[in-house]
């Protein structure tokens, strides 16, 4: 692919995306090595930036500029860079920060492309493996390069359900209070720790659904397309964040496709989304 002002096919995006995810985790996985330590902390104490989340952000940055120093750029460490291509990546240099710092499994490089607004390209690495999940739009969605579908769907009741919490006390508080009324309704919870990588998790048929109130887009954009490549459904919904917050479509949902109404009903039971808040 060139460096070209048009716009590139999905296919050609997502292979930069993969490129530039990988490059990124290789990084991430070094910089750990030497061992990491917490650099800052942003929304709350346990809201931790480590300096390699500013290390890949920046090494990204870098790339995007040098094969499309046209595009804008969203990335979670550093500010919003205007372009005027009409493409616009979308980018979260470690997703699952916390696990990183602990050495934990699931943390990952997430890269998404957006053109005119719509996701239509993707990738997910996994730091530690290189395990590398991708999608474009229209073109299904992979991992290691081989092809990846949602598992069918259980009977109601049993789904074995992905979620996550914000770093915010009062968001935790909403939180939990929706996952109490969800557990008896499911096989199970799992709280992974990665966002993009629960996603791919679904994707992939390792788990049945997820949900989590409040996730950013270089949290899920990566993550979503894959899912919807994959046979998935992936959509933002109507919630809150906290008890008497706003409603808005912060409520980051995934399942396979088919089972779409089921998941959502239940999760409108247990308070997640605005059309059944107890
Ligand atoms: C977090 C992870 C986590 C999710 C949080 C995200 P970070 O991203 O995706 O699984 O529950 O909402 O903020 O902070 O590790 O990049
Ligand atoms: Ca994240
Ligand atoms: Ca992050």
């Amino acid at each position: 692919m060139s460096a070209a002002r048009g716009v590139p096919a999905p296919a050609d995006l997502r292979d930069l995306a993969v490129a530039l995810a990988r490059e990124g985790a290789e990084l991430a996985r070094d910089m750990r090595r030497g061992g990491i330590e917490v650099a800052d902390t942003k929304s709350s104490a346990v809201d931790v930036v480590t300096e390699a989340d500013r290390a890949v952000e920046d090494l990204l940055r870098r790339r995007i500029a040098e094969h499309r120093p046209d595009d804008a750029v969203l990335g979670e460490e550093g500010d919003d860079l205007p372009g005027t291509s009409g493409v616009r990546w979308v980018v979260d240099p470690i997703d699952g920060t916390v696990n990183y710092l602990y050495g934990l499994a699931d943390c990952a490089v997430s890269v998404a492309v957006e053109v005119g607004g719509e996701v239509v390209a993707g990738a997910v690495v996994a730091i530690w493996t290189g395990l590398t999940y991708a999608a474009a739009r229209g073109e299904g969605a992979t991992r290691d390069g081989l092809p990846i579908r949602v598992r069918p769907v259980p009977p109601a009741g049993e789904r074995l359900v992905l979620t996550g919490f914000g770093y915010q006390r009062e968001v935790r508080e909403h939180q939990a209070a929706c996952v109490a009324r969800l557990l008896p309704e499911v096989r199970d919870i799992r709280r992974m720790g990665s966002c993009a990588l629960d996603l791919c998790h679904v994707a992939e048929g390792a788990a049945d659904g997820y949900v989590e109130a409040g996730p950013q887009p270089w949290d899920h954009a990566a993550g979503g397309l894959v899912l919807a490549e994959a046979g998935g459904r992936f959509e933002l919904l109507e919630g809150r964040t906290t008890p008497g917050g706003t409603p808005a479509r912060v409520v980051v949902v995934g399942s396979p496709a088919d089972g779409w109404d089921g998941f959502v009903s239940t999760l409108a039971d247990a308070g997640f989304l605005e059309s059944v808040a107890p």
